[in-house]
């Protein structure tokens, strides 16, 4: 039998950002390394498209903290908004360094074969897949296990199942048709490998040939209650790829490999006071406003408005 190894969907290119040994107030192609004031931002683009961004995310010198820059190509009817050079960023949640990009797989499966490797990797460190994603696999008669990449580990492994019946759409993910692994953990990548056990049923579904994989959060594929998947909108990426939601990629910052040390070089520490200070499981790290309400921990005094709000609101 047969190994076919599926071609990512996509590229994903942020720049790597190399350790610096100075504390330089502009890093490599004017990425910002210290912590900038709301006023020294007002040049800066906020936007490409429908989609809005604030620093760390940014366009052109002085705008963005180094390797989150980030390129909007107009050329093309709706502007496309990219992390660096190639990848398609779908929206983003800038103040907490969320990005969503496609990750998707589409399979047509073949007579003869019945394995498949899928398998995504961070093209940059400190860009993983956050661990409220989960692995959606839609078609008939599989099974599927996920991995870690580079440690192997076994995330989880599910299995459909159609029984040579067709496909029913709008209900839950749930083995007919469908099947989910959440992620439950943030990964640096990963390998899914999946077996077609019945390789007559995914020729013979005339309504969706092959198998498609999509890794996205679990709350973009709720039913109407909320308290369950419901497969409408993944069968619908199948044929119309602007229904594909996105992964919800970290990104972290990578000068310093954690707080500890970031906390040490004072000129290149990125979170602003008032903010606190995360590691992140694959090294660097992230900064964080200690409520969920808005605020910016990478602006200066950008969690101290959030605390004046908070004030304000007390009789
Ligand atoms: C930050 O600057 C922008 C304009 O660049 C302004 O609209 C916004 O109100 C400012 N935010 C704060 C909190 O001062
Ligand atoms: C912008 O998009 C167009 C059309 O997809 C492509 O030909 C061009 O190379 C892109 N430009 C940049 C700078 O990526
Ligand atoms: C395999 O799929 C075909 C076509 O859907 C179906 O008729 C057959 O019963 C399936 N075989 C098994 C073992 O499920
Ligand atoms: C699933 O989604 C479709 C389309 O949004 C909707 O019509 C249907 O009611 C949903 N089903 C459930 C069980 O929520
Ligand atoms: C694809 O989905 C988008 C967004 O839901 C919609 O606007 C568009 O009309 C769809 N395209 C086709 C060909 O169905
Ligand atoms: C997946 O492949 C099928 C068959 O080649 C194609 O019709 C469909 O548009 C593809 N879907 C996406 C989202 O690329
Ligand atoms: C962060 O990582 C550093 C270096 O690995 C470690 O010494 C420190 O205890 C960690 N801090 C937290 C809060 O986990
Ligand atoms: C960092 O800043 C604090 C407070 O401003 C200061 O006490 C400390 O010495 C500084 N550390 C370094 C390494 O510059
Ligand atoms: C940080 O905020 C605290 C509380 O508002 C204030 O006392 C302190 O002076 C601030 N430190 C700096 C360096 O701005």
């Amino acid at each position: 039998m047969s190994k076919v190894l599926i071609a990512m969907s996509f590229v994903l290119m942020f720049s790597a950002a190399p350790p610096q040994a100075s504390a330089a107030v502009h890093g490599v192609a004017g990425g910002i390394l210290k912590i900038p004031s709301n006023d020294s931002l007002a040049h800066c683009i906020t936007g490409c498209g429908d989609i809005d961004f604030s620093y760390p995310f940014g366009i052109g010198p002085g705008c963005f903290r180094q390797g989150f820059d980030l390129t909007c190509n107009h050329s093309t009817k709706h502007p496309k908004l990219l992390g660096s050079s190639t990848v398609q960023i779908t929206r983003m949640y800038s103040s907490y360094g969320i990005v969503f990009s496609p990750i998707f797989f589409n399979l047509t499966t073949s007579p003869g074969t019945n394995t498949y490797d899928m398998s995504w990797e961070a093209p940059a460190k400190g860009i993983t897949i956050a661990s409220d994603n989960t692995l959606f696999v839609v078609g008939c008669d599989f099974d599927v296990t996920l991995f870690e990449y580079g440690t192997g580990d076994m995330v989880g492994s599910c299995m459909s199942r159609c029984a040579g019946e067709k496909v029913p759409t709008g209900g839950p993910c749930n083995g007919r048709g469908c099947c989910l692994i959440p992620l439950t953990r943030d990964l640096p990548g990963f390998r899914a490998e999946l077996v077609s056990t019945n390789t007559t049923a995914t020729q013979s579904d005339w309504l969706h040939p092959g198998i498609m994989a999509i890794v996205a959060p679990q709350y973009h594929y709720r039913d109407d209650d909320g308290d369950n998947t419901n497969t409408t909108t993944l069968f619908s990426s199948w044929t119309n790829a602007s229904n594909i939601y996105g992964a919800a990629l970290s990104i972290n910052i990578m000068d310093q490999p954690s707080c500890q040390s970031a906390q040490m070089n004072n000129a290149s520490y990125a979170c602003s006071n008032g903010s606190s200070c995360q590691n992140s499981s694959s090294g660097g790290y992230g900064c964080y406003c200690s409520s969920y309400e808005e605020g910016n921990p990478y602006i200066l005094d950008g969690c101290m408005q959030e605390l004046e709000l908070d004030v304000a609101l007390v009789p």
